[in-house]
């Protein structure tokens, strides 16, 4: 693909896009959006039927599915292969969640905040360096998916793992910025109809989390994908080492 000769600018031809998580969630609306504009789109994910079913509801475009669990540092080698050396435009470090609860005592307790940080930080530190040399430049954009609890906690480890992602995302805006390649982040707070949290309907912790917001619903993955979008486009040029929340008004910004 042709790269922008103009600082800041995003390519004009079709965008090659790599959105962790592609098939359910947050990941699939980012997959949709990206679609919808034209862009050659490969979405990843540890299951192939979820990554299959984008493809599906979109036969007339570009999109690939490569199957990795990227907290395998040799998996998410294969993921940088199978892309060929081909320019990426934008990746969107969006996998992750809130892994099983810690079995009892300490060895329990590490095992489990490993597998988090390794399912939210480490997976998205391997990728976007195994994929930092085919970035586009100018104009590559990073976009990683943080959360509100890396702003007010929870989860223990994955609130760690969330607020990690934005201290490193801060420091790669830096590398990023003598190759005018941007990289945000987004912090979601409450997103409903997502694996994540499948609770969409009625319930006690539902009601309770659309309390905090001040627009009085759950987020949608929509909301998501439309400040991802934002995040790598031409208008967000000079955009970079920033966080966007999208949360309804729950945390308030400063
Ligand atoms: N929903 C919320 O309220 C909320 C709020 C704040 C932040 N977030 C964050 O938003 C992101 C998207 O979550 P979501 O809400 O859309 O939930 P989701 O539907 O569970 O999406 C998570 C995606 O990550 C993929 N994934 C998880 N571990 C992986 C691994 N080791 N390797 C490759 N892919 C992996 C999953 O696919 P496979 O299982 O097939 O691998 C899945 O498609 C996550 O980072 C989550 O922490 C969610």
């Amino acid at each position: 693909m042709a790269e922008s000769a103009v600082p800041g600018a995003v390519p004009s031809a079709a965008r090659t896009v790599v959105i962790t998580g592609g098939g359910t969630g947050m990941g699939r609306a980012i997959a949709d959006r990206f679609v919808s504009e034209g862009a050659e789109v490969v979405v990843v994910g540890r299951r192939l039927e979820p990554l299959e079913r984008v493809q599906r509801a979109h036969v007339d475009a570009a999109v690939r599915a490569v199957q990795a669990d990227l907290t395998d540092p040799d998996a998410v080698l294969r993921v940088a292969d199978a892309l060929e050396g081909r320019v990426v435009d934008v990746l969107v470090n969006n996998a992750g969640g809130v892994g099983e609860p810690p079995a009892p005592g300490l060895h329990g307790r590490l095992q489990a905040w490993r597998h988090v940080l390794d399912q939210n930080l480490l997976s998205a530190m391997m990728l976007t360096e195994a994929l930092w040399p085919v970035l586009a430049r100018p104009g590559g954009r990073v976009v990683t998916i943080s959360s509100i609890a890396a702003q007010r906690g929870g989860g223990g480890a994955y609130g760690a793992a969330k607020a990690g992602l934005l201290a490193w995302s801060a420091e790669l805006a830096v590398r990023g910025g003598r190759d005018g390649i941007t990289v945000n982040s987004v912090a979601p707070g409450y997103v409903a109809d997502t694996e994540f949290f499948n609770e969409s309907g009625r319930s006690p912790r539902h009601d309770a989390l659309v309390s905090q917001t001040l627009l009085g619903r759950a987020g949608a993955p929509a909301d998501v994908a439309g400040a991802v979008q934002y995040l790598a486009s031409e208008d967000a040029g000079w955009v970079t080492g920033q966080v966007l929340s999208v949360n309804g008004g729950a945390v308030l910004g400063r």
